[in-house]
């Protein structure tokens, strides 16, 4: 199962990357449409994108997320069901990492305004 959602992520990712270079090439409707498209709000929040983040920004983001999904479902596919999660260490740094950004984040607004 994990080798065809690997294969069906791939796919993804080349739909994404075909759109991309799409939006990043003048003349194409694609460029026309979309190039000076602001970033949705829930895509800024969910990916912490800056303010003047555009809807290019977000499809690379998009992207990266399913080339990681195609890889961990390829490596899935390459273990034995006994075998150590080989993302687990990274899953891991990556929470601690969201963990101390959302421990600043709180200390900064209790600065700012004195509380919650
Ligand atoms: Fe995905």
């Amino acid at each position: 199962m994990h080798r065809f959602v690997g294969y069906l992520e791939q796919t993804a990712c080349e739909t994404y990357h075909n759109i991309i270079v799409h939006l990043e090439t003048p003349g194409t409707k694609l460029h026309t449409e979309w190039a000076n498209l602001p970033a949705p709000d829930m895509a800024k929040g969910y990916w912490k994108l800056p303010d003047d983040a555009t809807w290019l920004d977000t499809l690379r983001c998009i992207y990266a997320d399913e080339s990681h999904h195609r890889d961990v479902n390829h490596t899935f596919a390459s273990m034995e069901s006994d075998d150590p999660n080989p993302f687990l260490q990274m899953h891991k740094e990556d929470a601690t990492r969201a963990w101390k950004l959302a421990e600043a984040e709180r200390t900064l607004k209790e600065h700012r305004y004195g509380g919650s």
